[in-house]
């Protein structure tokens, strides 16, 4: 049986062992383990204490005593140690050499592409009128890109848009690459009641190459469907559409055209905005430059999609997305949106 001295000088020992240990160790986490091994439940001091319920009841006051001094000098150790693992810390932090007079470093930031920005603002104005966004694959049978159209095979407006066609596994006739957006006014027509109010971003391919056309490129198609729409509503849509994007003082003029698939048909031209239609190399000293096509959907298109002509009219109209940005930010080769030149591509 141990006696109380014994165990009192036991407790003294074990905090002197603790003041040695704590103070060789350099992270908190080693000094709260050590905290742990002393004063836990299963711990050196709670050991010594079990013994304490075998001394003569007048011993243990004595002993319990010195045991909570014990216990609270190891705690104030600990604290003190901690304490100075933070001040040794913040002192570092304070030592450390700042050259405040270094020039910050620049911290790149990515944007978006120019014709996605632009794509995204169009495409912005005409939901705002209440149109739906649609697609259609890029990959298009002769079908929906030329005959549904109104342009069956051998028609002479298919030469307008030369053509990329694609040699099928299957050795199907007739697959190709769309040449515009139209094809997804069939696409919608063919699967959704009137009334429709879509428009439709997306990309395209033509055996095309020079300074304003490019093999690939983007156009935006609109196109409605409902009872008793008419040209003048088509009118207002462009002339909207133009002047968001543009300015209020664009000036733009109809001009009688042929597409197989509306009837009556019209091209869109802007005023020229790089010389206010005065005439210059870049709109041919016409004064004018072209937008898009647009027009009323021809019957027989709603007849080929199962829309009644007698009770719907529509009207569709078509651009090209690069077009666009060119003009309103005076670019003057379709190339550069292609060729990555990050001296271009940060302007925008
Ligand atoms: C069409 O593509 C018709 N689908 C437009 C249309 C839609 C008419 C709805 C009627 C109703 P067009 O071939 O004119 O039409 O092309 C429209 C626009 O696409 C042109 O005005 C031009 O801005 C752009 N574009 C045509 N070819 C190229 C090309 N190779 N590179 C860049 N833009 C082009």
């Amino acid at each position: 049986m141990p006696a109380a001295d014994d165990l009192i000088r036991d407790l003294l020992a074990l905090e002197g062992a603790f003041a040695t240990e704590v103070a060789s160790l350099a992270s908190e986490g080693d000094i709260r383990a050590a905290q742990a091994r002393f004063l836990g439940k299963k711990g050196r001091v709670s050991d010594l204490m079990k013994s304490l319920g075998s001394l003569p009841g007048p011993e243990r006051p004595r002993v319990g005593e010195v045991a909570n001094r014990v216990k609270q000098l190891i705690e104030t150790e600990t604290q003190k140690r901690l304490g100075a693992l933070v001040d040794l810390a913040r002192r570092r932090d304070l030592e450390r050499v700042v050259d405040v007079t270094l020039p910050g470093r620049e911290q790149p930031l990515g944007r978006l592409h120019i014709l996605t920005q632009v794509r995204r603002e169009l495409v912005d104005i005409f939901r705002e009128l209440g149109f739906e966004v649609a697609d259609g694959p890029q990959v298009e049978t002769d079908f929906y890109n030329f005959e549904a159209l109104a342009m069956p095979a051998d028609h002479p407006a298919r030469d307008a848009q030369d053509t990329f066609y694609v040699a099928s596994a299957a050795g199907t006739p007739g697959v190709l690459l769309r040449t515009h957006t139209s094809s997804v006014q069939i696409r919608t027509m063919e699967t959704r009641k009137p009334p429709i109010k879509i428009v439709a971003p997306g990309v395209v391919y033509r055996r095309d190459d020079d300074a304003t056309h490019s093999p690939m490129f983007s156009q935006l198609e609109l196109l409605v469907v409902e009872e008793g729409a008419r040209m003048s509503d088509l009118k207002g849509v462009i002339l909207h559409f133009v002047h968001r994007f543009f300015g209020p003082k664009l000036v733009i003029r109809f001009r009688a055209s042929y597409f197989p698939f509306v009837e009556p048909g019209a091209e869109v031209d802007m005023q020229c905005c790089f010389c206010g239609g005065s005439g210059c190399r870049l709109c041919k000293q016409t004064g004018w430059i072209e937008l898009g096509g647009s027009g009323m959907v021809d019957p027989r298109v709603f007849t080929a999609c199962g829309i009644d002509p007698e009770k719907y009219t529509g009207y569709a109209f078509g651009f090209g997305i690069e077009r666009m940005a060119m003009l309103r930010h005076g670019i003057n080769d379709i190339k550069h949106y292609y060729e990555g030149d990050m001296r271009f591509l940060r302007q925008f």
